[in-house]
């Protein structure tokens, strides 16, 4: 018979990054996902590892004592982890936290310049992936975010601080619209069912609001009604400019489209950074923080100095943000990106920003740089979550230019990189923080990476 697994209550001692804790039962290391230190946690013992306890979080029991800011409601929503941590407490922990990695991990940085606040701590992300389902087996239909540690239930988020003001409007909006017509949601567990996400996209700078309903094609959606009931909401502090409808038939719980169609405005929406204007569609990519954003490229931009480049690289260029704040200062910018998508958008942007030295292609970094012919004196990586394909990182470094800026949406990955850098007889010259992702445990790294 298997033995059972044993309920404990521990204090967490320490945190890891990203988002791990660390406790103690009889003398050994307990690791789990979520908490924060300080707190009292009931932890089931899942699984015996050489040197730790593998645990799984149940239940707060006592709150930590850098717990002082209890302002959301959701305390069971998965969408962040720092809500009850004032904000300046939060940076010093991110901070702590990523030090305490790049200690462990053995990488150097000669001058650590700290952590950056978000500009905006409430309202700051432009986009939300809301999805649709029951908040217990049975329910009334919701549309909100995943219940913590759960794949099933659904949050109803109303009044989520995170968010823009407006997405909880049209969010409310949209739940009692299908409420109303009993539209079934489309059950994980069974396949069946039509309603999947809501996302919704603002461009902070102009208002412009773009929505992407995501259905199965299970069953009709009166698309014209929608759209109606869309643009009938009058309170909302922007303007809703683009509505697409979006069918998607696999079985995964990410937002992707088998077939998507512009059912009412344009094909975009336009943002503004650093002067510039961006044009953004469902499914490009663009930073969820604007105004942080901005903060993120300065940074950059400051590494790189005003000296005048020749040719530069811009290794996952998305819809070419980077490239084009740095074309004043290069004879040429190559940008590289895989969403052929966010490519025509790059092109279409650089275009509205008069700029005539970027250039972009679309395809796998992995692939493209064994083709190119060009070679950079400065090569701006930007990767997603996880970071630079390892069969990527050493032909990049082979374009031997004196110096790199690396941006990372994840430390974790970011200093696995570094290390491979070290090794090619690169140093990570200057290191800054910049917390994109306020509430929750995630934060930006921009290091300038010299020979
Ligand atoms: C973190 S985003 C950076 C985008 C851009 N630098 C910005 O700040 O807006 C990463 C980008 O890498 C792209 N990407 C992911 N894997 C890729 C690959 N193998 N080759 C090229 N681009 C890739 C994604 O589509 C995404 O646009």
């Amino acid at each position: 018979m298997a033995r059972k697994k044993k309920t404990v209550e521990i204090e967490i001692m320490d945190n890891i990054f990203p988002n791990k804790s660390v406790g103690q039962y009889e003398g050994k290391r307990v690791i789990f996902k979520g908490g924060i230190k300080g707190q009292k946690v009931k932890v089931l013992l899942n699984r015996r590892k050489k040197d730790y306890i593998e645990g799984r979080l149940l239940e707060v029991l006592e709150r930590s004592p850098l717990e002082k800011d209890l302002s959301c409601d959701y305390d069971d929503c998965g969408g962040c982890t720092y809500q009850s941590l004032f904000y300046e407490d939060e940076l010093k922990l991110k901070k702590e936290l990523v030090l305490d990695l790049f200690k462990k991990e053995g990488v150097e940085v000669s001058n650590f310049l700290g952590i950056e606040r978000s500009p905006r701590v409430e309202g700051y992300r432009n986009k939300m992936e809301y999805t649709f389902g029951d908040e217990v087996k049975g329910g009334p239909l919701v549309l909100g975010l995943h219940r913590r540690g759960r794949f099933y239930e659904i949050v109803d988020t109303d009044g989520c601080n995170i968010a823009d003001e407006d997405f909880t409007i049209i969010r409310r909006r949209v739940m009692e619209y299908f409420r109303a017509s009993n539209t079934p949601f489309y059950n994980k567990k069974t396949h069946k069912g039509i309603l999947r996400h809501l996302v919704i996209r603002k461009a902070l700078s102009t208002g412009e609001i773009l929505i992407n309903l995501v259905t199965t094609s299970q069953g009709e959606v009166d698309v014209e009604d929608f759209t109606k009931e869309l643009l009938n909401i009058d309170n909302l502090e922007g303007s809703i400019v683009s509505i697409f409808h979006t069918i998607n038939d696999g079985l995964g719980d990410t937002v992707k489209a088998d077939k998507i169609e512009l059912i009412y405005g344009k094909e975009y929406i336009v943002e503004e950074i650093l002067g510039l204007k961006f044009k953004i569609s469902p499914f490009s990519f663009f930073q969820t923080n604007t105004f942080g954003a901005e903060k993120l490229y300065s940074i950059a931009r400051d590494f790189i100095g005003d000296e005048k480049n020749d040719i530069v690289f811009d290794l996952y260029s998305g819809t070419g943000t980077i490239a084009q704040i740095l074309a004043p200062i290069c004879r040429k910018v190559i940008g590289i990106e895989i969403v052929e998508e966010a490519v025509k958008m790059a092109e279409e942007n650089a275009k509205l920003n008069q700029l005539d030295n970027v250039e972009f292609i679309a395809g796998d970094v992995l692939k493209v740089v064994d083709d190119i012919m060009e070679r950079p004196d400065l090569v701006i990586i930007d990767p997603p979550r996880d970071g630079i394909h390892p069969k990527a990182i050493n032909k990049i470094i082979d374009f031997n230019p004196q110096r790199f800026i690396y941006v990372s949406c994840n430390p974790v990955t970011l200093v696995r990189d570094l290390k491979v850098f070290n090794n090619r007889g690169y140093r990570v010259e200057k290191m800054k923080l910049m917390d994109m992702f306020p509430r929750t445990p995630h934060v930006e790294a921009v290091c300038l990476i010299e020979r």
